[in-house]
Parts: C-alpha cells; structure tokens; sequence
C-alpha cells in the first residue's frame, strides 16, 4: 500500500499508532511545506474543506499553529470551546461527534482523557487529530522531531535527557525516542514516572532497536552526554497539586551549570509554555543553545503535514 493510502483518512490519535517509516514520511512532507512557506509558495491542498477545532484546555501553539496552518492550506476552521456548546448541557460525545461529522473534514480537539478523543473517533468518518490530552501530545512530538532533525542532522543514535512532568509531553518523547532509535532519560524524583502504558510500549520498542529507555531520579545522569536537553513545566493543565509539584522537582531544573552537563553542543527545547525560575532559567531558554522558537514554529509546519496527509 502506498504511503498515501496508508495515511489518507487516518486517525492521529497518538503517534503509538504509526511505524517509523510513516512517521518519518510525515517529517519529510512537513520539510517540504517548511520550504515551500519559506519560499512563499502556496499549498492550498485542502481546498474547501471544513476543519472543526474543539479545545477544552488552554492553548496558545496549537490553537493558533493549527489555524495558521488550516489558513495555508486553503480550508476553513471553525473554534468551540465545549462549555458554550451543547456537551455543557449533557448531548453526548457520540451526537456532537455525528453532526460534527456531517459538516466536517476533520476534528482537531484538546481534552482531557485519550477516551474521549478515541470516542470522537469512534462516532466520526472523518480523521480525528489529538491536539493534547492528558496522555499524550502527538502534534508537539511530530515538531520536536522536526526540530532535532534540523538541528542535528538525525534522530538515530542521539541521546534526550527529560527534565519535568512525567506526563503527555515527556510520554510522547519517549513513544518518539523509542520508534525512531534515540535514546530517552527521564530524570524525576523518586516516586513520580510515567504511565506504565507508555512505558511498557517504549521499552518494547527501545528492545527491538537496542536503544535506551531510562527513568532516574538522577539529574547527572540524566544529562551527562545528551545530545537534546528538553525542559517542561513540573505543573500540567488539570494538576491542582502545584506547589507540591514545585517542590518535589525544585532540584531538576536546567541552569548553566546542569546544561553544562550536556554535551557542548546540545540543543535545549522546550514545548512551552515554561515558567523561567522554575524547570529552567531564563538565560537557559534565552541562550544560545535554545530551539525553542524553531520548535514553536514547526507545529505548524508538522500539523500542516498531518492534516495534508490524513484529510481525505
Ligand atoms: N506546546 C503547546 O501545546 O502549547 P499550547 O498549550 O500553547 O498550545
Ligand atoms: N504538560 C503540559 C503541556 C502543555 C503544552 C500540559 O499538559 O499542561
């Protein structure tokens, strides 16, 4: 089957769905969309077409990533948030996903639980894109490998040290790391790890390509010799436990002197938003090594592959 058969009207759920060659084709067409706006060559792939956009948490990226990138591509998105639509008043998932799906080329949404983005998809034809659930952040995963390709030249055979809250962000790495032949470290306090679903998925992979999984509470470790240093917040969207979260991780934060851990020549990125003084300090994320706007960017050239990919 064809690359494109095989993404065409797809789901993007979570990146676990997909085998490194379909990943990395999606990196390919995400490059060539990069270059052809760069150019300012147009693309409007998705002419006509009607994208849906559902967010029920935050978002400053991919809200405006993912409508930029609709925008390029010649379509329409249309913005909800759930409390000023019928969901707030009890219509089920699998109505407000029909309807959607009569009017709709594709629903990209941000919630909760990875249930309810599996439900949509369910009751929905067209392709559901997860823009963050509590699980996993697929779009962020797809840019930041974007991101380490364009700034080292490959992903294989790289080490990424994690320095935050072992959640969707860190979860999606470590599905990336481990598909895609990269070492992952985590470094957490004791006590706090990722979901054993995501872990038991990595470690497999990481089996099958003789790369690393490894959680620590061992900051040092973590980073001694890491190619990509990729700070988070230690507090998510949802988390009530802020200042419990705050210090339980107050030691692992990247500052010059744990950046100097690294390799001389890492690369710090960060999915953002981060808070400066807290998982890192403002001269880290406004320092030399800093990617992070290169990485903000490419969201929207990854999304634009995904959606010119999987819209029928
Ligand atoms: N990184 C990211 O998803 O940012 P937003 O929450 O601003 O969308
Ligand atoms: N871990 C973060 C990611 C934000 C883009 C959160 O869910 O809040």
């Amino acid at each position: 089957m064809s690359m494109r058969e095989r993404l065409r009207g797809k789901d993007f759920l979570t990146l676990m769905d997909f085998e490194p060659v379909e990943i990395n084709f999606m990196l390919d067409v995400a490059a060539d969309l990069k270059r052809k706006w760069s150019m300012k060559e147009p693309h409007p792939y998705l002419q006509g077409r009607t994208i849906a956009m559902i967010f029920e948490k935050h978002s400053t990226r991919t809200r405006f990533s993912f409508q930029a990138a609709i925008a390029h591509l010649g379509a329409q998105s249309f913005y909800a948030v759930p409390a000023q639509m019928q969901l707030a008043r009890g219509e089920p998932i699998k109505d407000t996903a029909r309807i959607i799906d009569r009017y709709c080329d594709a629903l990209v949404i941000r919630t909760y639980g990875q249930d309810v983005v599996e439900e949509y998809a369910e009751y929905m034809e067209s392709p559901v894109i997860n823009a963050l659930t509590d699980l996993t952040h697929p779009c962020q995963g797809l840019a930041d490998m974007l991101t380490i390709r364009e700034h080292k030249g490959r992903i294989a055979g790289l080490k990424l040290a994690y320095v935050g809250d072992p959640w969707n962000v860190c979860q999606t790495l470590m599905v990336c790391s481990s598909l895609l032949g990269m070492d992952i470290y985590v470094a957490v306090p004791k006590g706090w790890s990722p979901a054993k679903v995501i872990m038991d998925f990595a470690e497999e992979q990481a089996k099958k390509r003789g790369t690393e999984v490894v959680v620590t509470d061992d900051l040092e470790e973590a980073l001694r010799g890491a190619d990509v240093v990729y700070a988070n917040t230690f507090h998510s969207m949802g988390h009530k436990d802020i200042e419990e979260r705050k210090k339980a991780f107050a030691k692992y934060q990247i500052n010059r002197e744990t950046l100097s851990w690294a390799k001389p020549d890492a690369i710090f990125m960060h999915c953002l938003p981060g808070y400066r003084g807290e998982e890192m300090t403002d001269e880290v994320i406004e320092g030399p090594q800093s990617v992070v706007f290169d990485e903000g960017e490419n969201r929207m050239h990854t999304e634009k592959a995904v959606l010119a990919l999987m819209v029928p």
